[in-house]
């Protein structure tokens, strides 16, 4: 644990006081009441397993609904059956529901798509039929790198189907971030596309997937390829397929079978504190019980009328449990958009919720604030009357930003739901109910039924009100990850050892007099930009992989927009020969991008003579953020060489 909670920032929030309860209105209609909390409380496995039975059609009920006798390894509904894309979509049409609008997809150049629930259902089973062609039986890995388009959707749903277990990789990945993916994980097909649309020009993804599979021995056998922007790509003759011809070969038939509870659904790759991202496993049926149930609880989803729109991208688990899974077990209609938010102007977003009349918007803080700086003008210039819940996740919201998000976004009406969850959880664990909690601008407030989430201290003790520590779950949840894949003791190791008997999220909290609870961000080696979760270990060994790097020690510094910024300090090695006019940071930084993925791409990279260390060797990363954030860099008596410190703010200064 290099840092400590923020003190000073939590004070600053303690002064929050303003509180903005639900109008009558909104309370009278909403999906859940106050009392259910208490209702989970008196029975909380009880209560999951009611979820359970009444969300999901079982293929086969369970016996159990939980096993924690081996924990930290859980089973949820112990013995029953059921299949994801069935609940995601056969029983909707089957329900007479076929019409419905399930995707309004718009892609970035301005091309439409409306996809009814029938069309979703007869597509995702073409492709089942066509992945069980190319060999992939239950149980097979497929890495997907796939833009935000129909067919994500699409692939993740038809792997469900057969049971096979996907893992999507964000598309701004680089082609070593994907393969280091598919070999953790030995995936069999890649699905991809030629590329996507970037800022009005088109970025191609298929060239990285053929580096990535460019030296042997890998386990890929075959590439499907989306075409979406039209550019030529190399084909490797035996192993790529298109995508169409695939589809268009395979029946429209086929029918889903339950796959076992805690069959595996989903494999997603997350930065950790160490170089190596974990591969978070989520498993069935808990998994969807909870995000259906969050979804509709949380967002008050009324599946008949809301346009729901999430705008994360499918490569995080955002897009996993609130675009793919949680809305469709629901039935939801939701808006699916290609692109960036300022193409082909700073409106775009605000547009298509007039477009599409969206009803419920959840995003990001760090767009919140990048739209803030844009102006109000721009949202202004719109019909955004037809928001009634607004949802924010991946950082803390600041109280500023929560109130303009409220203010001018949701025209003082919309209540605004601070969601706090993570990859591992699967899920929302900590979020007011838009009909039930009066809300607090910058804080997610309290665990959601059935969830028990405290602060405790250093030794595990729980933290009376107004005071701090790290988040930890007391009890098993439905969705929560069941391992990391392949590394069981990782698992343990990681969330399970600091605080006996409770899972560690690495993040720090305090409760306020309320008892409401307040993040504050994370107390490990774990970046947080842009709502993006990232190591700094992992950069740290992207850019000593560099040949002119000796050392790195990489920090997290308070970023106005982007949450936290990523700063890098290296030493170069004494014998490298920089040609005249050759700028080592710009350098590095496309290094890092190309290693890891643009995401990653320090914002500074600062060359020093020397880092700080302690007497045993230890970077003292501290310092580093202290100077990064422009203040004097505290305490540093501890260091071998004290003087390090000085000449670093001197050099930072030039
Ligand atoms: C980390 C998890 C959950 C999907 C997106 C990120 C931070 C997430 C909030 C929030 C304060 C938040 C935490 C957490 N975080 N939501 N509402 N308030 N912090 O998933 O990439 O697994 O990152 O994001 O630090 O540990 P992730």
């Amino acid at each position: 644990m290099s840092q400590t909670v923020n003190g000073d920032a939590f004070e600053n929030l303690l002064r929050e006081e303003r509180k903005f309860p639900p109008t009558p209105e909104f309370a009278a209609a909403a999906n859940v009441r106050g009392d259910i909390y208490a209702k989970a409380a008196e029975d909380r496995v009880g209560f999951w397993a009611e979820q359970a039975r009444s969300i999901l059609t079982w293929s086969k009920d369970f016996d159990e609904a939980l096993d924690w006798s081996d924990a930290p390894f859980a089973k949820w509904f112990v013995g029953g059956e059921v299949n994801a894309a069935y609940n995601a979509l056969d029983r909707h049409v089957e329900a007479g529901h076929g019409n419905r609008v399930a995707i309004y997809f718009e892609g970035e150049p301005g091309d439409t798509e409306t996809i009814t629930y029938a069309d979703l259902t007869e597509r995702v089973k073409r492709a089942a039929n066509a992945f069980e062609s190319l060999g992939i039986r239950k149980g097979d890995r497929v890495a997907v790198y796939l833009p935000m388009i129909p067919e994500a959707v699409v692939t993740m749903l038809a792997c469900a189907r057969i049971g096979a277990v996907h893992s999507v990789v964000f598309g701004g990945f680089s082609a070593d971030a994907l393969r280091s993916r598919i070999d953790d994980a030995e995936a069999k097909l890649v699905v991809t596309a030629d590329g996507t649309y970037r800022r009005g020009k088109p970025s191609s993804l298929k060239p990285a997937v053929d580096d990535a599979l460019a030296a042997p021995g890998h386990t890929v056998e075959h590439v499907v390829v989306v075409k979406r922007n039209g550019q030529d790509v190399a084909w490797t003759e035996g192993r790529d397929v298109h995508w169409a011809d695939l589809m268009e070969a395979s029946s429209p038939e086929h029918t889903a079978v339950g796959h076992d509870s805690e069959h595996p659904l989903f494999i997603l790759y997350t930065s950790g504190t160490t170089g190596k991202p974990k591969g978070i496993l989520h498993t069935t049926a808990g998994y969807l019980t909870q995000t259906a149930f969050t979804h509709s609880a949380v967002f008050d989803l009324k599946p008949e009328t809301d346009v729901y729109w999430c705008t994360a991208d499918i490569g995080w688990v955002t897009g996993h449990s609130y675009v793919t899974y949680g809305p469709l077990v629901n039935g939801a209609t939701q808006v699916m958009y290609e692109g960036t938010p300022d193409t082909p102007h700073q409106g775009r977003w605000w547009e298509l919720v007039q477009k599409y009349k969206v009803s419920i918007l959840y995003t990001a803080p760090t767009a919140i604030r990048t739209m803030m700086k844009w102006g109000r003008e721009i949202p202004d210039k719109y019909d955004l009357s037809s928001l009634r819940v607004l949802g924010s996740v991946g950082e803390p919201i600041n109280p500023e930003a929560w109130m303009w998000y409220r203010e001018v976004i949701g025209h003082g009406k919309a209540p605004i739901v601070d969601t706090w969850w993570q990859t591992e959880t699967g899920a929302i664990m900590i979020a007011p109910l838009p009909g039930v909690t009066a809300t607090k601008p910058g804080s997610a407030q309290v665990p959601l039924p059935g969830i028990a989430v405290d602060v405790v201290d250093e030794n595990g003790a729980p933290v009376p009100n107004g005071h701090g520590g790290f988040l930890v779950v007391r009890e098993p949840w439905p969705s929560m990850l069941r391992t990391i894949w392949g590394d069981p003791e990782r698992y343990r190791d990681t969330y399970w050892s600091r605080f006996e008997g409770m899972y560690f999220a690495g993040d720090g909290a305090k409760k306020d007099d309320d008892g409401d609870i307040w993040l504050l961000g994370r107390v490990d080696d774990v970046m947080n930009v842009s709502g993006h979760r990232l190591s700094t270990t992992e950069i740290e060994s992207a850019l000593v992989s560099h040949e002119w790097v000796a050392e790195a020690a990489v920090v997290g510094a308070v970023d106005e927009t982007t949450g936290q910024a990523v700063v890098a300090f290296v030493i170069l090695r004494g014998e490298v020969e920089i040609a005249e006019g050759e700028d080592p940071s710009a350098v590095l930084r496309a290094h890092v991008g190309k290693e890891i993925g643009p995401i990653a791409k320090p914002k500074h990279v600062l060359v020093v003579p020397e880092l700080p260390k302690t007497r045993s060797g230890k970077i003292m990363r501290r310092l580093l953020k202290d100077v990064a954030e422009g203040r004097d860099p505290g305490d540093a008596t501890t260091l071998a060489d004290p003087g390090v410190m000085q000449q670093i703010a001197q050099d930072l200064r030039k």
